[in-house]
């Protein structure tokens, strides 16, 4: 697999599975444009020639511009935008979210994808080519109570990348969906009620619910990220890939 000379786009890439991915693709020869809310955990890189870090809120139209003019002008043609940016869910009953609660977890993880991914394609259709990663979670699977707001956003992605898919093929647009089990990132301790003990959560219910026995690494995202990027990937579109030890079945 190449990846020398591609460009590739990562929204959350400060995150847990956003960082394991720019250090990847980097390694792997890329050049790389990692952009959250705050880049400061890429400081890093700053150095680095392939990487270049855009910082702010990716909810800003005007921001979502930024990131595609200056990831152009900087290394010419986007191979691939992997839109990693979410929020978690503490567990509530839903008759106490409130709608200002459910409004910010649809527009992270769903509005936040259709905002990228509408900029990727009018770059992807001139040249008749690139790879969109959105990222789910297997909760949209395999539910878990009080996770509604999440879940129903993770669907929705779910959903959105089909559709995207099939009306970007016609332009060798490939745009796919991985769902990541539970993970060894900060996230995972936001799932956990308000009153609840986050460790106690992470190893009985999170850990266990993992036939493989473990809890998924960032490393695992990355992996199988990098390889939805890449040329031998080429006739993968509208596909659901889980990333979860089994969660799922
Ligand atoms: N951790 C898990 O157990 C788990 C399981 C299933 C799915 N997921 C999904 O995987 C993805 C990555 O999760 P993670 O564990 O790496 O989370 P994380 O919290 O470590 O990283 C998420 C990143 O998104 C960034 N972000 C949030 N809002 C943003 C905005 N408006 N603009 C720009 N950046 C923004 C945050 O600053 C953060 O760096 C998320 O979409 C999450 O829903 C996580």
């Amino acid at each position: 697999m190449s990846y020398e000379g591609k460009t590739f786009i990562i929204t959350g890439a400060s995150g847990g599975m956003g960082k394991a991915t720019v250090d990847l693709l980097l390694e792997a020869g890329a050049n790389v444009v990692g952009c959250d809310l705050n880049v400061g955990k890429l400081r890093e890189y700053e150095q680095n020639a392939r990487f270049l870090a855009v910082e702010g809120n990716l909810l800003e139209e005007v921001t979502v511009k930024r990131v595609f003019k200056e990831a152009s002008e900087h290394f010419g043609e986007i191979s691939g935008l992997v839109n990693i940016a979410g929020i978690a869910q503490p567990a509530t009953p839903i008759e106490e979210v409130s709608l200002e609660d459910f409004h910010k977890i649809v527009d992270i993880n769903l509005t936040m994808s259709f905002l990228t991914c509408r900029e990727a394609a009018k770059y992807m259709k001139k040249q008749k080519s690139g790879k969109i990663v959105n990222i789910g979670s297997v909760s949209k699977t395999r539910p878990r109570p009080g996770l509604q707001s999440y879940i129903a956003s993770k669907g929705a992605i779910e959903s959105f990348t089909k559709a995207l898919a099939l009306e970007l093929a016609d332009h060798q647009i490939n745009v796919n969906i991985l769902h990541p089990g539970p993970a060894d990132t900060s996230m995972l301790g936001k799932f956990t009620k308000a009153d609840g003990d986050v460790d106690e959560a992470r190893k009985e219910i999170f850990e266990k619910s993992v036939p493989l026995g473990r809890l998924i690494q960032p490393n695992d995202i990355a992996n199988s990220i990098k390889f939805l990027l890449s040329d031998e990937a080429s006739m993968i579109t509208g596909t659901v890939l889980h990333v979860d030890g089994g969660r799922n079945l």
